[in-house]
């Protein structure tokens, strides 16, 4: 059996409007991701990624175009359609980490987790699996930058997405951490997991298996 495209964006475009001045964002982005895929999105500040990435994460929509997400034209979904495959086939981790702070390490990993009598179990495990199993019962600001992103990548994962979305996941931490959370995604890779990371350190995308370069809203051949 051939792979499969998870991914398939045509001619995306998206444009933003400040008053009555147009912002083209996104002018034709064409791309195919293969399940299993480690790619890294680079580019300039202002190329369009973020704007790629929230289109991908069904946290926007397009002006136009075409995004087909695991055989399904995400565009046809109606509000609650698209909250539900938010919640179901991705996760997503921020430059941020975006922690509730009142909440601790498996509190936080627990929390989409739904439906499910064991979610503490499932949590624990996702720290582990993030190495960060013996911090389970500390606050965030117990934490240090690069755990508190281990955190939200344990989060993002408590679905089982079948994509993880990360919009400059290290840009809050210093060199030996943003290696550390690289090295990570590769191993979370290498168990199947596809992965689209924003990033602008030429240093980090050449971990992924393969980069997709952004300027001004468009695909650099
Ligand atoms: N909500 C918005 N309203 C208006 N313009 C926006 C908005 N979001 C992004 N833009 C513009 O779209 C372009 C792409 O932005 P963005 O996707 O955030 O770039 P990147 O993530 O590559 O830095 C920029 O010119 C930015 O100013
Ligand atoms: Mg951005």
């Amino acid at each position: 059996m051939g792979r499969i495209d998870l991914i398939e964006i045509t001619d995306l475009r998206k444009t933003y409007y400040m008053g009555k001045v147009e912002v083209p964002a996104l002018r034709g982005i064409d791309i195919r991701v293969e399940q299993g895929e480690f790619i890294a999105l680079m580019g300039p500040s202002g190329s369009g990624k973020s704007t790629l990435l929230n289109m991908i994460g069904l946290l926007d929509t397009p002006t136009s175009g075409g995004i087909v997400i695991d055989g399904i034209e995400v565009s046809s979904l109606d509000h609650n359609q698209r909250a539900d495959f938010r919640l179901r086939k991705l996760g997503f981790v921020f430059q941020f980490f975006s922690l509730l702070m009142e909440l601790n390490a498996i509190e936080n990993v627990a929390l989409p987790i739904m439906m499910d009598e064991r979610k503490n179990d499932r949590a624990a495990l996702l720290l582990e699996l993030v190495g960060i199993g013996d911090r389970a019962d500390h606050f965030p600001n117990e934490l240090s930058g690069g755990q508190q992103q281990r955190v939200a990548i344990a989060r993002a994962l408590a679905n089982e997405p079948a994509i993880l979305l990360a919009d400059e996941p290290t840009a809050n931490l210093d060199t030996e951490s943003s290696n550390q959370i690289v090295a990570l995604f590769r191993e979370l890779n290498e168990k199947g997991q596809t992965i689209l990371m924003v990033t602008h350190e030429p240093e980090l995308g050449e971990k992924a298996d393969r980069i997709i370069r952004i300027k001004d809203g468009r695909v650099v051949v």
